[in-house]
């Protein structure tokens, strides 16, 4: 019989498995630690609840074998208290019970044990029974320990989605960084287009007016230096004609009438005064011809040293027809305050271009007020320009100041002015590029500052500084 549980013991590789016996019979603890051992078993025997529950503090045993009818705590009580524990709940226990006993092993069930055996014992089925629970718990803790670790790699797939997750949201927010990013460039791309395109046209109209003063210049030239030997001969002329009245005080009737005809007196009193006018005349179309060369200087790759003042006149000269008296307003005053300057470094096709701009946009302004005043309300309160400059000596910068008394700006308006095609004029009128190739000319070519003060209805000042070297 021995022999059999042996066998039985072996083919199920329980050998190494602590059991718990608790039984108040000394002859019955006796003889199944005598079985067990002899199967194979490590066992641990206690006489009563209070030594089991003492020696399960150091060894926790694969099963528990507990008598039910017992003095002091019964195995009942002893299971409950078991069950109540964490470290405990988990080991099979098994009552000990006698045979006819029914209402012992259902109380048994109820209290947590997983099965009974009977007395008297049959060996092989106390073996057989505890077999089955040792496999039974061994498979439980294995199936947990898979379970532990299912839960582990569950864990660990989900931190990995986390983990991916959480990239997949940088990624996104970087797509989304460098979409902005590159849209940002590309608007920059297009405005730069456009500026390139502009100064790109103004330098073409530069070349094609550089070109026509040039070819005025040279006929002005000799109408003018012939026009001083013309008044000259026209002199000499003159006073031989005087001779021959002098002389021949009755010439005969045929010069006595073409005399008349061709109202010679005032012809002789005319003709000088008609030479002087011409000679104002040619005068202007030098000066005209000299500040459109002035103005569309073409620049060249350095800078080179300019007369700010001669930049601005002529700009106020091409802009002359625009300062006259028309039919809604009297001119346009321009006041100038020039201050001593020295040559600057600078390109000044482009500052010119610069000027033009924000004298053209004062001449609107003041339009705009103009429009909707009578000449007389106009006169009382002259529209004007003022145009000053100033060495600001300490740091090395020039000023220029272009004020006007037009419309002026709103706050609104005037946080917007330097963004490219940005106009409140109408469709055709403006383009909204002149205040920003303003700034870029101003401030990205030549290191100076472009500001703006204005409020509504007193007017507008531009201020540009600009160093006296770039
Ligand atoms: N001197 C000024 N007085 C009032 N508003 C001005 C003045 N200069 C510029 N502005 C405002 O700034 C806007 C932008 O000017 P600008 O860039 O030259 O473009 P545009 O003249 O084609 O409109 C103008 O439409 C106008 O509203
Ligand atoms: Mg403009």
């Amino acid at each position: 019989m021995v022999k059999k549980g042996d066998e039985l013991m072996e083919n199920l590789h329980l050998k190494k498995s602590i059991v718990l016996v608790v039984d108040d019979s000394l002859a019955n603890l006796g003889a199944i630690f005598n079985f067990l051992e002899e199967a194979g078993l490590e066992v641990i025997v206690a006489q009563d609840g209070e030594i089991a529950i003492q020696k399960l503090e150091y060894t926790l045993p694969d099963l528990i074998l507990l008598d039910v009818m017992m003095p002091g705590m019964d195995g009942l009580e002893i299971c409950k208290i078991l069950k109540e524990n964490p470290s405990t709940r988990e080991i099979p226990v098994i009552f000990m019970t006698a045979l006819s006993n029914t209402e012992d092993k259902v109380k048994g069930f109820m209290s947590g044990a997983v099965d009974y055996i009977t007395k008297p014992f049959q060996k092989e089925e106390v073996l057989a029974r505890i077999n089955i629970h040792l496999e039974r718990q061994s498979l439980i803790k294995a199936l947990a320990h898979k379970n532990q670790l299912l839960q582990e790699k569950i864990e660990e797939k989900n931190e990995v989605q986390n983990a991916l997750q959480l990239l997949n949201h940088e990624l996104e927010h970087r797509v989304e960084e460098r979409t902005s990013e590159l849209s940002k460039a590309l608007k920059n791309l297009q405005q730069t287009q456009l500026q390139l395109v502009q100064i790109e046209k103004m330098s073409a109209l530069g070349q094609l007016v550089a070109g026509v003063a040039h070819e005025i210049n040279n006929p002005v030239g000799f109408i003018s230096g012939n026009l001083d030997h013309a008044e000259h001969y026209i002199q000499n002329l003159i006073e031989m004609l005087r001779l021959y009245q002098q002389q021949f005080p009755s010439p005969g009737t045929e010069i006595v009438n073409q005399a008349k005809e061709i109202d010679l007196d005032y012809l002789i009193e005319d003709l000088p005064h008609l030479v002087a006018s011409m000679k104002v005349g040619v005068e202007r179309i030098r000066q005209i011809s000299n500040s459109l060369r002035t103005f569309s200087r073409s620049d060249s790759k350095s800078p080179v040293a300019a007369n700010i003042h001669d930049g601005i006149d002529s700009t106020l000269l091409i802009l002359k027809h625009r300062l006259k008296a028309n039919n809604v307003r009297p001119a346009i005053e321009v006041i100038k305050s020039y201050d001593d300057l020295p040559e600057i470094y600078c390109y000044p096709g482009q500052l010119n271009q610069v000027f033009m701009n924000i004298l053209a946009n004062a001449i609107d302004a003041i339009e705009e007020v103009a429009t909707g005043k009578t000449f007389k309300e106009i006169k009382h309160d002259p529209t004007r320009i003022i145009i000053s400059t100033e060495l600001e000596k300490s740091s090395d910068f020039v000023i220029i100041k272009i004020m006007d008394n037009g419309v002026g700006m709103s706050e609104e308006v005037k946080q917007r002015i330097f963004d490219h095609q940005f106009t409140t004029k109408p469709v055709g009128k403006g383009t909204g590029l002149g205040l920003s190739i303003a700034r870029q000319i101003v401030e990205k070519e030549h290191g100076g500052k472009l500001s703006c003060v204005s409020s509504p209805k007193e007017g507008t000042a531009f201020i540009i500084k600009i160093p006296l070297k770039v």
